[in-house]
């Protein structure tokens, strides 16, 4: 679908998308290359449901919850109903849940979404009464990243896989990925490539050596504290960590509205030393913050978009902020759009591939977001526009290429078409 460029048309064309891609409570990322519910797609498509039917919105939450393990993680892909048209599917897998889902989870934004809608419903009341038991699975969910997936207490949570992260293919994952040796070749079986560009997707390199990790959770058959030590890659990921600090923060007010004050106690408890924590990430050489391999103690090296997520976590002081904007001012004089996903004067950048250049425009918003909670309207604004203009160019795709503006990825993306509801189609960054 290619777009008009008067805003009321977008609206509608955003509207469309959604319901097109509405499989009956849940929403697919894109119809072709992610036919299943994502864990954190699902949440930021919901907020753009919100603005067109908050019943819809509130059920894009409750299938999401209705795959969650017993554990209290919630996985990074939920099958609810069969297609071929991906890989890995449920077999690939082998988890044995019902309804069947992948073994790893994905980033935890849906406290945070969750209460952007309860915050924006007209009948307020209604909307928190129904949000109990999502608060109340989503805490389940919270306590085992701080649990889990940080059983020392240290303050600093897990991924064990780079799919976890979001930014799948994120240069951040580069050296600790070096470390597992690939023990599978599924070139032959990925179907990713049949939807969209080989050169805007991961290497098989790369996903013979994702594949490996998947076959290391099925060898401890995904027991959690058994894949931790198991599995050949753990890292803490910047953005993981900031979404859930953010995270705890707005499930911890939500929990306080529901009179959930142990619930809440917890979360604040779970925050404070996360942020306390972050310490061990800040490396006053860049003066930035930075992911680090669990296994080995470096930092990643790459400044990417996860390096700005610390502002959205209300985690760093006045200076580290200040130190952020200007990097931040820096890629905006140097780049047409931001903000790429890598700073395209790090090895490596790739302006078409997937996590390792492109601009995304949720990730924009968030970003956004983080700025403005410290008083940078001026890149909050730059941040709005650039998306405006990348959609109204290239479609509702699932990401751009921040040089030329060319939309890359998968078509009629879902959360594209949700960010654009919810911000990129008004006048305003905030
Ligand atoms: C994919 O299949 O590319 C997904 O990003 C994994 O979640």
């Amino acid at each position: 679908m290619s777009p008009d460029r008067s805003s009321p048309s977008l609206d509608a064309q955003a509207q469309m998308i959604l319901r097109a891609n509405d499989r009956g409570g849940y929403t697919v990322p894109s119809a072709r290359l992610y036919p299943f519910q994502w864990n954190w797609d699902s949440p930021l498509t919901a907020i753009g449901w919100a603005c067109v039917d908050l019943d819809r919105a509130m059920r894009e939450f409750e299938m999401l919850i209705s795959g969650q393990w017993a554990d209290g993680m919630i996985p990074h892909i939920i099958f609810h109903a069969p297609s071929d048209g991906y890989y890995p599917g449920p077999g690939a897998w082998g988890t044995n849940h019902q309804p069947p889902t992948s073994g790893i989870t994905q980033p935890p934004v849906a406290a945070t979404c969750l209460r952007r809608i309860v915050d924006g419903a007209t009948d307020r009341e209604a909307a928190l009464t129904r949000a109990r038991p999502l608060v109340a699975a989503l805490f389940a969910w919270h306590r085992w990243w701080h649990e889990i997936r940080d059983p020392e207490g240290s303050g600093l949570v897990a991924c064990l896989h780079p799919w976890e992260t979001g930014r799948d293919n994120s240069l951040d994952w580069d050296a600790a990925l070096a470390g597992v040796t690939p023990r599978v070749d599924v070139a032959g079986l990925r179907k990713d490539i049949l939807h969209a560009d080989p050169a805007e997707r991961p290497t098989h390199d790369y996903y013979n050596r994702v594949m490996t990790l998947v076959e290391e959770g099925k060898s401890v058959a995904w027991d959690g504290p058994g894949f931790m030590r198991r599995s050949s890659f753990r890292v803490c990921d910047l953005g993981i960590q900031c979404l859930l600090v953010r995270a705890d923060e707005d499930l911890t007010t939500l929990a306080i509205e529901l009179g959930m004050t142990e619930e809440a106690a917890s979360l604040e408890r779970w925050r404070v030393r996360s942020i306390a924590a972050m310490a061990r990430l800040w490396d006053p050489a860049s003066r930035s913050y930075h992911s680090i391999d669990l296994r080995t103690g470096l930092l990643a090296k790459a400044i990417s978009v996860g390096t700005f997520l610390p502002l959205y976590a209300g985690a760093v002081d006045r200076a580290q902020a200040g130190a952020l904007a200007e990097l931040m001012r820096g890629t905006m004089l140097r780049t047409r759009y931001v903000a790429p996903t890598t700073q395209p004067w790090n090895d490596g950048y790739d302006p078409k591939r997937y996590w390792r250049g492109p601009v995304w425009p949720f990730m924009n918003r968030i970003l956004a977001d983080g700025f403005l909670r410290y008083g940078f309207a001026d890149i909050a604004q730059r941040l709005h526009d650039d998306t405006r203009d990348l959609i109204l160019r290239g479609g509702f795709r699932e990401y751009f290429h921040p040089e030329t503006g060319e939309g890359l990825g998968g078509g009629d993306f879902s959360w594209t078409a949700a960010t654009w509801l919810v911000w990129a189609g008004q006048d305003i960054a905030a």
